[in-house]
C-alpha cells in the first residue's frame, strides 16, 4: 500500500513511524515532511503544503495513493476528507462540516450543551458590552476564547475580572486574532486535573487510543504563557479504568451519537481535552479533530497494532467492529526541545548536533521544528524535537529521555524538566 501523511510536525514524524511499521506500508509519502521523515525508514518527503488542498490531492490521484491520513487540522476544518471523497479515494479524518467541533468553539460548546455532554457553563458574544456585564456577573477566575483556530493561543484563563475584559477588548475589539477571535466563548473556570483521550472513529463506534497527558505551559510546575505542548506521557493514571468507562459513556459514545443525529458523522481521530475532577468526573475543556502534539509521540511509539489497517478499516461505517488496540505495556515519555524565544517569536537556523547518536531501540528523536540548510539540519520553528522513550515504569522511560537527551543540543535549546512529575506524584 501507499500511504499519505499530510503534515509536518513532530505528530507526523510519529505517525509515520508507525505507519512504516506496518507490513501492508510499502511506502510513506509525507507532505511536506521534514528532515526526520525525509530519511526515516519507508518514507518519501513531498514538497507540497499542508493548505495546497488541490495539489495534495492531484499528488494522492498521480501516485494511486491507497490511505490518506491528516495530521493537523488546518486541512482537515478547509475540507481536505471533502475533497479527496469526492475524488474517490480513501481518507482518513472528518469531513469540513464534522471538523467544526475544533474549528469553532461555539459550534463545540452549542453541540455539548444540546447533547447534554459535560462542559463547563458558557455563553457567546461578539459585543464587548454584553461580555463585560457576564464576566463580571460571573466573576474570577473565568476563561475568555477566541472562536475560531488560534493554534492553541486563543485561550486566556483569567485570574482576576480585569484580565478577563482586557482580553474580550483584545479579542473583540482589537483583533488580536483576527477573524478567529471576532467571537468569544467566556466560560467557567475548571478545577482538577487534565487529560488527553484521543480516540479512532468510524462514526458509529471508537476505538479509545491509550490515555495520555500534555503538558501546556512552558517552564516547569505548570509556569509561563501556554504553548502547543512541550512534553507528554502515556499512560495517564488520572484516567483509570472508572474514569475511563465515564469518558466513554458520558463523552466520546454521546458525541458520536450527537454527531450522526445532527446529521455530520464523525470519522477519524477524535481529540477530547478532559478536566477531571477530584471525583473521577469528566468534562470537555476542547475537542479537537486529529491526534494530539506532542501526545502522538509517546502514544505511537507504545502502539503495537497496525496503525494503517484500523485506519483503512476506520473509513467504511462500522469497520472497527471487533477491533482493538494493542499497547506495549511500557509507558512512554516525550520531552519536547524547544528554540530560542518560544512560544514567543522564536529564532530559527540554528544547528541542530547530536541527531545521528546512538540512542538505543527504546527512544525515538521525533522531528517537528527542523528543516536542512546547506547540509545540516537546524531549527526552523519553536518546536524543534521531541525525544521520546519507553521504559519499564514512568520513572525509567523518564529518566530516559532525558539521558538521551544530553546528546542534542543547539544554540537557544531549553525543554521543561519535570514532564511526567504528575504522574510519578499520583503514584506515590
Ligand atoms: P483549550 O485550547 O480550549 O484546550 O484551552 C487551553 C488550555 O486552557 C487548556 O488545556 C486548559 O489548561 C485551560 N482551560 C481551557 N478551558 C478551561 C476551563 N474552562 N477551565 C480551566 N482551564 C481551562
Ligand atoms: N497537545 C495539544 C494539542 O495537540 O492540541
Amino acid at each position: 500500500m501507499k500511504v499519505l501523511i499530510v503534515g509536518s510536525g513532530g505528530r507526523e514524524h510519529a505517525l509515520a513511524y508507525a505507519c512504516a511499521k506496518s507490513p501492508s506500508a510499502d511506502v510513506v509519502f509525507v507532505a511536506p515532511g521534514n528532515p526526520g521523515t525525509k530519511n526515516g525508514h519507508k518514507m518519501q518527503n513531498v514538497p507540497i503544503g499542508v493548505d495546497d488542498l488541490d495539489g495534495l490531492l492531484n499528488f494522492a490521484k498521480k501516485e494511486g495513493i491507497d490511505l490518506t491520513i491528516v495530521g493537523p487540522e488546518a486541512p482537515l476544518v478547509a475540507g481536505i476528507v471533502d475533497k479527496f471523497k469526492e475524488a474517490g479515494l480513501k481518507i482518513f479524518g472528518p469531513s469540513k462540516q464534522a471538523a467544526q467541533l475544533e474549528g469553532s468553539k461555539s459550534f463545540a460548546k452549542d453541540f455539548l450543551k444540546r447533547h447534554h455532554i459535560p462542559t463547563a457553563a458558557f455563553e457567546v458574544f461578539s459585543e464587548v458590552t454584553p461580555a463585560v456585564e457576564y464576566i463580571k456577573k460571573m466573576g474570577a477566575p473565568i476563561v475568555v476564547k477566541a472562536d475560531g483556530l488560534a493554534a492553541g493561543k486563543g485561550v486566556v484563563v483569567a485570574m482576576t475580572e480585569d484580565e478577563a475584559i482586557k482580553a474580550v477588548h483584545s479579542m473583540l475589539e482589537d483583533n488580536a486574532f483576527g477573524d478567529a477571535g471576532a467571537r468569544v466563548v467566556i466560560e467557567e473556570f475548571m478545577q482538577g486535573e487534565e487529560a488527553s483521550f484521543i480516540v479512532l472513529c468510524d462514526s458509529v463506534r471508537a476505538l479509545p487510543l491509550a490515555s495520555s497527558q500534555d503538558h501546556k505551559r512552558v517552564y516547569d510546575h505548570d509556569m509561563g504563557p501556554n504553548t502547543g505542548g512541550m512534553g507528554a506521557y502515556s499512560p495517564a493514571p488520572v484516567v483509570t479504568d472508572a474514569v475511563h468507562q465515564r469518558v466513554m459513556d458520558e463523552i466520546i459514545n454521546p458525541t458520536l451519537q450527537g454527531m450522526r443525529e445532527d446529521g455530520m458523522p464523525y470519522t477519524g481521530f477524535l481529540y477530547a481535552g478532559l478536566m477531571i475532577d477530584k471525583e473521577g468526573a469528566p468534562r470537555v475543556v476542547e475537542f479537537n479533530c486529529r491526534m494530539g502534539d506532542p501526545e502522538t509521540q509517546p502514544l505511537l511509539m507504545r502502539l503495537q497494532s497496525d496503525l494503517v489497517s484500523l485506519c483503512s478499516k476506520a473509513c467504511t461505517e462500522g469497520g472497527l467492529e471487533g477491533e482493538t488496540c494493542w499497547y506495549d505495556p511500557r509507558p512512554a515519555v516525550g520531552v519536547v526541545l524547544a528554540a530560542h524565544g518560544y512560544p514567543g517569536s522564536v529564532r530559527k537556523g540554528d544547528e541542530i548536533h547530536g541527531l545521528d547518536a546512538d540512542f538505543g531501540d527504546d527512544v525515538m528523536v521525533f522531528q517537528a521544528g527542523t528543516k536542512e540548510q546547506d547540509g545540516k539540519v537546524v531549527t526552523s520553528g519553536g518546536r524543534v524535537l521531541c525525544v521520546t522513550a519507553l521504559g519499564d515504569d514512568i520513572s525509567k522511560a523518564k529518566a530516559r529521555a532525558y539521558e538521551a537527551i544530553k546528546k542534542i543540543n543547539f544554540d537557544g535549546m531549553f525543554f521543561r524538566s519535570d514532564i511526567a512529575d504528575k504522574a510519578l506524584n499520583r503514584q506515590s
